[in-house]
């Protein structure tokens, strides 16, 4: 089931999906994506994703009128409840008959998912290495744009200098990782940057923020300058597909013991145990 793939409406082998080469997803990466785990082939936070999809959307002024319950039934067929997987979905603003920059007058969007396995990632047990990067992406960070060439060359530049991930810095402030968000313990306090055009607003970090609230692990969404952070005991960077991943290097220096810590290992398992309730 899962090495079938979903397009426009179709079920299909992966080699067998074909777009045209004049889509403006491939001319103009003019579309927006969504990465949607399912454990036990349940989706996680499935609402959560299709609100910041049509978020995405409307960011992007295309409009695309599907229930939360059409992309169940869209996604369903592609999970297998024997694995960890994730949804892969993209929506291009379609295909049309010349280049131009304008929008065309007939737009029908090209719709695109995939499912994967989630393979552990190795770095969310050992902690990472991590670099600080200027922020050179564009300001509309909280739409989930398939245009990632800021952030692929970013990526690339942590990876190159054998770091697994670049935190990157605007105007002094860290506000989020090349494709994570960040938190910070400082002082004893856990740290993420509020919401905003700069970042992207991760459903992870949402489930992190809840966590902490309700076992009461003290925390706030406040602005995290480059400079504090180099104090902070622990740093973590977090995302659906790798979840809660500790940072045990940055710029070279030790975190904190140069161990994960101790908030890292409760979030954790914390998370662990709510994605148990749920299947
Ligand atoms: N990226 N910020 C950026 C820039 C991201 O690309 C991601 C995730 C996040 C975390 O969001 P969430 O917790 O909802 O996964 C934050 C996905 C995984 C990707 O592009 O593959």
């Amino acid at each position: 089931m899962t090495d079938l793939v979903y397009l426009n409406g179709e079920y299909l082998p992966l080699a067998d999906a074909k777009v045209s080469v004049l889509d403006r997803g491939f001319l103009f990466g003019d579309g927006v994506y969504e990465v949607i785990p399912a454990y036990a082939g349940k989706l996680f936070r499935l609402e959560d994703h299709i609100q910041r999809l049509n978020n995405s959307l409307s960011g992007i002024r295309l409009s695309l009128p599907h229930s939360v319950a059409d992309w169940q039934a869209i996604f369903a067929p592609m999970l297998d409840s024997s694995k960890d997987q994730y949804i892969y979905l993209q929506v291009t603003r379609g295909y049309a008959a010349k280049r131009d920059h304008g929008f065309p007058e007939q737009v029908v969007p090209t719709v695109f998912a995939m499912c994967s396995e989630i393979k552990p990632f190795a770095g969310r047990i050992t902690g990472i290495k991590c670099i600080t990067l200027d922020d050179i992406r564009w300001q509309m960070c909280n739409v989930k744009a398939i245009t990632l060439l800021g952030n692929i060359l970013l990526r690339q530049e942590a990876l190159d200098q054998d770091c697994a991930e670049a935190l990157l810095v605007k105007d002094g402030l860290v506000v989020e990782g090349a494709a994570s968000n960040v938190f910070a313990v400082i002082d004893g306090v856990l740290l993420t940057p509020p919401k905003s055009h700069q970042i992207l607003p991760g459903i992870t970090r949402d489930v992190i923020l809840e966590l902490a609230l309700a076992h009461q692990v003290p925390c706030q969404e406040a602005a995290i300058s480059l400079d504090s952070i180099k104090t902070a005991s622990e740093i973590w960077v977090t995302s659906s597909t790798r979840e809660i991943v500790p940072v045990i290097e940055l710029d070279g220096a030790a975190v904190g013991s140069g161990k994960p810590g101790p908030v890292w290992q409760q979030l954790d398992q914390l998370l662990q145990a709510y994605k148990q309730s749920l299947s």
